[in-house]
């Protein structure tokens, strides 16, 4: 069993981007070498807002930052527009000075899939792991793209999406038809690796989810519930996504403004 997992709460969803990209400014000052792991959807793209301006007035550097990304869709090139490699360029990579080839998101077009699950697997334990991972959560309590059922210990790994998740990602497709149906995503097990973890979430949408993860103890029901066997893990919530916790956790929270 790991500590138990810290809690802050923010006003709103602004003041909550702006507690985590200063988390992640300061742990990059600390250790300019730091290897990120970053995550794609809705949460994250203020985050990346507000690092993209520290980098460009000078207060952080990612020039000696290695990224992982957790996950990606199977079935779309890096250059299309809705993968999470081209998110990943427009929303931060092509605004900030990291070294291209020191940014990996899983290829979802590779010739063989469970081969670059391995290497991406690899290529995280070469880097001797990661220092600090950004994780949103899903609306059934799925962190990347290990939705519920997913084994603990699960490496990188392809999935197939549930319905779900499907339904909540089509709001950036043309239609439904053309959400993909499998990806590629990091473990449960790769995740729990990172030495520092903080998990996101904003929104009304997210409550349910948030304070099933964070009590009645880890299950298949709720991939995020795992993270309460980490050793360092927090979440950062706006109010919406605090609403549904219970007293004794809001009790025990960290508030910021
Ligand atoms: P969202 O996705 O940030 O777009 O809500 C989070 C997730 O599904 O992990």
């Amino acid at each position: 069993m790991g500590n138990q997992i810290k809690v802050r709460i923010a006003e709103n969803s602004q003041a909550a981007a702006n507690d985590v990209a200063s988390e992640f400014a300061r742990a990059i000052q600390c250790k300019p070498s730091l290897i990120l792991g970053l995550a794609t959807g809705g949460t994250p793209v203020e985050v990346y807002r507000k690092l993209v301006a520290m980098v460009q007035n000078g207060q952080v550097s990612f020039s000696d930052c290695t990224t992982f990304n957790l996950d990606e869709y199977v079935g779309l090139a890096p250059d299309h527009h809705q993968s999470y490699r081209h998110f990943m360029q427009s929303k931060l990579f092509d605004h900030v000075d990291v070294t291209a080839e020191k940014t990996h998101v899983p290829s979802g077009v590779a010739e063989d899939l469970y081969q670059e699950c391995e290497d991406y697997e690899a290529a995280i334990r070469n880097e001797g792991g990661i220092d600090l991972q950004l994780l949103g959560i899903g609306e059934n309590g799925h962190i990347a793209f290990n939705e519920p059922g997913s084994e603990v210990k699960g490496r990188t790994s392809v999935v197939d999406l549930t319905e779900n998740t499907i339904a909540a990602n089509a709001r950036f497709f043309d239609t439904i038809d053309h959400v993909p149906r499998k990806a590629i995503t990091m473990g449960i097990g790769t995740i729990l690796e990172a030495s520092k973890i903080v998990l996101m979430a904003t929104g009304r949408n997210k409550a349910t989810a948030v304070a099933r993860a964070l009590s009645g103890g880890p299950g298949a029901d709720s991939p995020a519930s795992y993270l309460q066997s980490g050793e360092d893990v927090t979440f950062v919530l706006d109010a919406d996504a605090s609403s549904e916790l219970p007293d004794a956790l809001i009790e025990s929270a960290e508030f910021i403004f």
